[in-house]
């Protein structure tokens, strides 16, 4: 299949709703990452979204809603009560953005979307051309992250044509994704509200709707593993060449190796390093971060070592990307670095 990479103009974006209203794909910009979309109450639509990324049918997929307002989505059928008082509140307080809230699944929602659970994922992005195309369409969009499954999420239009080029027939490049990282996904489901991914909204936004700060549920700390968002796995987002978490910053790059520094504004960096912000600001090194982590990875490198990330709002956004997309942690023990794989003890 030929991919067509189009920059949006009324022509590329009719061209593109008529494509989603046909029941085809189309990977679309959102201010988070590019998503891999197609009509979201069209089942036959959605199963195509998983055969392009190779994703398994369990791991339910994103709404986004054509409009901010909860209570369309509630009387089209896409959510259903019992829905809080507070996800309205939250909706009003953070949409368009990136939050994605789960609630119980309305009728209308096939269950190739939700993966045969009683709830559903949705937000309302506020990325121009997702808004634009959302209200041609008319209809929520199912979208996840436009990569392969368990790879990196693509932040531009190359990044989805390395991903699924071939694939899929349209990728409309919106240029670079302004936040970087995928939206934060909060659980209302129960009494106390969960985060079962931080992003950009962070916890302590949320709680100043909620009244208190909610929990962040990571693979790593949760031990309760019907609690996890079943596409929690925790192996994702990763390279393919191995990463790891090196434990603190010291600057020694052996040759061979890519390196990662949080932040640097040398005018000269070397081949094999990589810099997340020149300006040490945690917004550029989320903008920043898969984009890295893809030119790292196409250096033919044995290993990528990347430095901790500093404390910020965005930081359990990013500590959670790179748990998931590293193998282990490495050290400098004063002479090498010592490579440990998790669960190698
Ligand atoms: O920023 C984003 O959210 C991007 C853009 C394209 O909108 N989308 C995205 O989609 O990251 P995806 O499919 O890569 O991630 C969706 C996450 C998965 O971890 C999935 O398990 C979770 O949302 N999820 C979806 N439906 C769920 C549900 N009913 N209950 C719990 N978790 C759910
Ligand atoms: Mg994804």
């Amino acid at each position: 299949m030929q991919t067509e990479i189009l920059r949006p103009d009324p022509k590329s974006l009719q061209k593109a709703t008529d494509l989603l209203l046909a029941g085809e794909v189309v990977a679309i910009p959102t201010e988070t990452v590019y998503g891999l979309a197609a009509h979201g109450l069209n089942a036959q639509a959605v199963r195509k979204i998983f055969s392009a990324k190779g994703r398994p049918s369990t791991d339910p997929l994103i709404l986004h809603l054509p409009n901010p307002d909860l209570k369309t989505a509630l009387a089209t059928g896409i959510v259903a009560e019992p829905i809080p008082e507070v996800a309205y509140q939250l909706a009003s307080a953070f949409w368009p953005g990136p939050l994605t809230l789960i609630l119980p699944k309305g009728p209308k929602v096939p269950e190739e979307v939700t993966s045969d659970l009683p709830s559903v994922a949705v937000r309302h992005p506020a990325h121009p051309v997702a808004q634009e195309l959302l209200s041609m369409v008319n209809a929520p969009l199912a979208a996840p992250s436009a990569n392969r499954f368990g790879r990196i999420s693509p932040t531009d239009a190359k990044a989805v044509d390395d991903e699924l080029g071939g694939r899929i027939p349209m990728i409309l490049d919106g240029g670079s994704c302004q936040t970087g990282v995928e939206s934060t996904v909060l659980s209302l489901l129960n009494p106390e509200p969960v985060i079962l991914r931080p992003g950009k909204i962070t916890a302590e936004q949320l709680g100043r709707v909620l009244g208190k700060t909610p929990r962040i549920l990571s693979a790593k700390t949760n031990t309760d593993q019907s609690m996890l968002s079943p596409g929690m796995l925790e192996s994702h987002y990763a390279p393919a060449t191995p990463l790891y978490l090196v434990d603190q910053s010291i600057i020694h790059f052996p040759a061979g190796f890519q390196y990662i520094q949080y932040a640097s504004n040398e005018k000269e960096i070397s081949p094999n390093r990589q810099v997340l912000t020149p300006v040490g600001d945690p917004e550029t090194a989320a903008q920043n971060l898969y984009r890295v982590l893809r030119k790292a990875d196409a250096q033919g490198a044995q290993a990528i070592l990347i430095e901790p990330i500093p404390d910020s709002a965005l930081a359990p956004a990013l500590r959670d990307r790179l748990q998931r997309a590293s193998i282990g942690t490495a050290r400098w023990d004063g002479i090498s670095w010592i490579l440990k794989r998790r669960n190698e003890y």
